[in-house]
């Protein structure tokens, strides 16, 4: 890996940092690298190839110089000030492009001062990569905060390979038109030489913006767009390639963790704080309205009102982690769940006996580990999801092949988990079906779905994934001459 000072032949540009802060009692602190699958699988790429990481340490005005983590990753930080981060952040990437990118479930504002944040913060990160990456450096680009880092790039260092990856949906362009930068953002993704995403509907979504919005050609995988005279970003002519390569976790990993003997009894231990019910359904998510959390408890709600499920007998575990808490319409959500599970549980609880339990806060991977195997139902019913890991971590901790996996359609992961038990989560009555089907089913039935999904997890990790998205991006096209 390179080291702070050096430039990095292999450069990851992500919004966050892979690292938390950490401050010990006698008030000195320490960044920590965060467990995440996207460090994960970049450890190893980053300790062969000199690398390096470029994003923001994750708190308002932190400004650090380059340090490497305990673990030896180097790092690169970019500073937000709160202003960044509200105008940025919370508004353009996360008021402005999450509900356009997740089919407009909840109304996009459309505010200038939040564009001209993203275009500066985005510039701030294409400065601070060119700064880092060694002569003809591979840059790896994620996510949606981050689309006109590409084509800024490139414009100070042509020599680079540039990839970018979506994590979350590329929306159909009948959506993305709404955009009143739309043109901007196209523009900057075709600075890339690869863009990744996690469907093929996502690749088809933004061939099919580049033609429409831009009036680029394409044929097969490849856009291929002449530029324009104005000078503005990304006016070369540019051939990219555009493909789904489905992001994955580690499977080993996680699946060694679920097998230890800690894990094991901490399952028994949470069934057994739970008052040992017959049945734990489990629900896990960032408190987010793309995730379907308000669907998933109507369904509950109204199975206990039909007497399909009895509150002596059920235990529903709903994990609902803290996430963009600024932000109203999250606001919004955490009151309506919380005003749901409220009425659940003055309606069907007793001394002793709850249906509901809702924790909003999050867990380390060892107790999520835990809960996984003490739940016979794992209930994943996004409205609208990139691709939705909780479900990969379920049937990775499954290894005894129990519980059943409910999965929504509108999440990327039922492409790859097609044993799932299928939803669709606007449907109430089929949600209600799914749940009890997931629960009624023959043991023998649930085993074999469960061998077939965790099968595909276990082929398809993270490894495979960082593996052949660096291979897509190395063989990417040739440009067409300026
Ligand atoms: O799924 C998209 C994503 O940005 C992830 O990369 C991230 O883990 C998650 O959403 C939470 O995002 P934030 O950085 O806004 O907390």
């Amino acid at each position: 890996m390179v080291s702070p000072g050096e430039r990095a032949d292999f450069v990851v540009v992500a919004n966050r940092l892979p690292v938390d802060r950490v401050v010990h009692d006698d008030g000195t602190d320490e960044w920590r690298t965060s467990p995440g699958g996207l460090v994960t699988a970049m450890e190893p790429v980053m300790r062969d190839r000199r690398g390096a990481w470029v994003g923001w340490p994750g708190e308002a005005g932190v400004s650090l110089e380059p340090f490497t983590t305990a673990c030896g990753l180097h790092l690169f930080p970019v500073t937000l000030d709160a202003r960044d981060i509200r105008d940025y952040y919370e508004g353009f990437s996360n008021g402005t492009l999450w509900p356009i990118y997740h089919d407009v479930i909840s109304e996009p504002a459309f505010h200038r001062s939040w564009w001209a944040a993203y275009r500066t913060v985005n510039e701030r990160f294409a400065q601070a990569t060119a700064d880092v990456a060694a002569d003809g450096a591979t840059v790896w680009v994620q996510d949606y905060q981050l689309q006109l880092v590409p084509a800024l790039l490139r414009e100070l260092r042509p020599d680079l390979r540039i990839g970018w990856f979506n994590h979350i949906p590329f929306p159909p362009v009948e959506l993305f038109a709404q955009l009143p930068w739309r043109t901007a953002v196209l523009r900057g993704l075709l600075g890339a030489d690869f863009v990744g995403f996690q469907r093929s509907a996502d690749a088809r979504n933004f061939l099919r913006a580049c033609r429409m919005v831009l009036g680029a050609s394409s044929r097969g995988s490849v856009v291929t767009w002449q530029g324009s005279q104005d000078g503005l970003l990304g006016h070369a002519p540019r051939t990219v390639r555009a493909a789904p390569i489905p992001i994955s976790i580690d499977f080993s990993a996680l699946e060694s963790l679920a097998m230890s003997a800690e894990v094991t009894e901490r399952a028994e231990a949470i069934r057994a704080s739970l008052g040992n019910p017959r049945t734990v359904l489990l629900g896990v998510d960032r408190l987010d309205y793309t995730k379907g959390i308000r669907h998933r408890l109507r369904a509950v709600s109204e199975l206990l009102a039909d007497g399909a499920i009895d509150p002596r007998e059920v235990a529903v575990v709903q994990v609902a982690s803290p996430s963009r808490e600024r932000v109203e319409a999250y606001r919004r959500l955490r009151s309506q769940v919380e005003a749901m599970v409220g009425r659940i549980n003055g309606e069907y609880s007793d001394i002793g006996q709850t249906p509901v339990y809702y924790l909003h806060q999050a867990y380390p991977r060892e107790e999520m580990a835990a809960m996984y195997q003490a739940a016979d139902v794992m209930l994943v019913t996004p409205l609208r999801d990139g691709m939705n890991l909780v479900c990969k971590e379920y049937v990775t901790c499954r290894h005894d092949l129990g519980g059943a996996l409910v999965l929504s359609e509108f999440a990327g992961a039922s492409q790859e988990l097609t044993s799932a038990y299928g939803c669709n989560p606007h449907d109430i009555v089929g949600l209600k079906r799914s749940i009890l089907t997931a629960l009624h089913d023959e043991p023998s039935a649930r085993r074999r779905r469960m061998r077939a999904m965790r099968r595909r997890v276990r082929t398809h990790d993270v490894y495979a994934w960082a593996d052949s998205y660096l291979q897509a991006l190395a063989v990417a096209p040739e440009q067409p001459e300026p």
